[in-house]
């Protein structure tokens, strides 16, 4: 295997099933603080190498996630390399994909736990959990939590409060925020911020996402002028890797604040936005807000407003980690990530 980044996790599992075409790579990132958690991302990859730079990518920003959130337990991902997208998988075969992941869960036996994430969702999570317990986030019919989305949307919501304040804003009356990515998280997070006086640019792949947010009143963006649009909050809600060395050096925005996992194709995308002034609140705190659901329902035994109690509490955390970080003379990320490595080590 060529072109995967260097890893500093703990295993990787690599899968190929004949039958169904998909190949299925499992990363554990770290387990120093319970089993390793984090969801199961089914979409189609141009190779291998990057279903598996992928998936330790996100696994290692679990581990971050869980640790920032102070829950405990460690991070991982699965990564679903499908034969085709996932809106052209038959019934059928989607089911057995899903079968051969719940057989791997099962070999795995607790080390990794799943959960929904791009392509997959609370009613994946209920097949999975026909055959293996290490599933969260099941529907609430089939006795789960349900979906992460709200807490997540809820928490990028406190997260853009706390940012726009970074830079001198009371509040979002007024401000252009741009959401890229109108699915479960997204579209929340385009209507909380709206409610809250923003004004709304979206823009997604499937234009049919935008009809409801246009209808109240947003400005649709072509899906390939993202980056070069004018806003004063560009909130990121779709996959990663929105954002390298090149793209930060002209981005027309005062603040970077979404849900995506791995918003920066780099870390060093966020040196160049940090010295142009640009405040980006690191994605893994901001989007802590599935994690605390999941994790909280379903290990902790919270109640849904002890969820909602935990997730508003990301808008002081990112206050925390913005004054830390000018008080050190480094950016969020670092001071973000220096703080949730402390606590894997302590
Ligand atoms: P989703 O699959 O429901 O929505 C993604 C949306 O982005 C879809 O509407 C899709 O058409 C759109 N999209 C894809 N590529 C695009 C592009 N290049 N430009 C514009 N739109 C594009 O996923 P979900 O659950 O809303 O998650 C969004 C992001 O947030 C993902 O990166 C996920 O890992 C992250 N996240 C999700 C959490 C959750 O609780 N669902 C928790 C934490 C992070
Ligand atoms: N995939 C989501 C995330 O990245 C939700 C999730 C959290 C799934 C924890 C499993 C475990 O946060």
């Amino acid at each position: 295997m060529t072109g995967t980044l260097p890893w500093d996790g703990e295993m990787t599992c690599v899968r190929h099933d004949e039958r169904t075409g998909a190949s299925f790579v499992i990363a554990l990132h770290s387990t120093t603080l319970g089993p390793a958690a984090g969801g199961t991302r089914a979409m189609a990859y141009p190779s291998l190498d990057e279903a598996v730079t992928d998936a330790r990518r996100l696994a290692r920003a679990m581990s971050l996630k869980m640790a920032a959130a102070d829950l405990p337990i460690g991070g991982g991902k699965s990564v679903i390399m499908l034969p085709t997208p996932r809106a052209q998988l038959d019934d059928r075969r989607w089911r057995e994909i899903l079968s051969v992941h719940a057989h791997n869960l099962e070999l795995l036996n607790g080390s990794y736990w799943t959960g929904p994430d791009v392509g997959t969702g609370s009613e994946d999570m209920d097949v999975l959990a026909r055959t293996t317990r290490f599933a969260f986030g099941r529907s609430v019919a089939a006795g789960g939590p349900g979906s992460s989305a709200e807490a997540t949307a809820q928490g990028v919501f406190s997260a853009i409060r706390a940012s726009v304040r970074e830079v001198g804003e009371p509040g979002l009356d007024g401000l252009r925020i741009l959401v890229q990515g109108l699915g479960a998280v997204g579209s929340r997070v385009a209507t909380l911020v709206a409610e809250a006086g923003a004004r709304l640019l979206v823009t997604d792949v499937d234009e049919a996402r935008c009809g409801p947010h246009v209808a109240a009143g947003a400005r649709i963006v072509p899906a390939e002028e993202v980056t070069r649009t004018e806003c004063d909050v560009f909130a990121p809600c779709a996959t990663g890797g929105v954002i390298d060395t090149d793209i930060a050096t002209m981005l027309p925005a005062r603040v970077v604040a979404g849900a995506a996992n791995n918003i920066l194709a780099t870390d060093g995308a966020e040196r160049v936005l940090h010295d142009r002034g640009i405040i980006v609140a690191p994605d893994f705190v901001a989007n802590g807000g599935g994690a605390l659901h999941l994790i909280g329902r379903e290990v902790l035994g919270w109640s849904e407003s002890d969820v909602l109690a935990r997730t508003v509490l990301i808008e002081k955390a990112l206050d925390e980690v913005f004054t830390s970080a000018r008080k050190q003379r480094i950016t969020p990320l670092q001071a973000a990530t220096a703080g949730a490595v402390e606590r894997i080590q302590a």
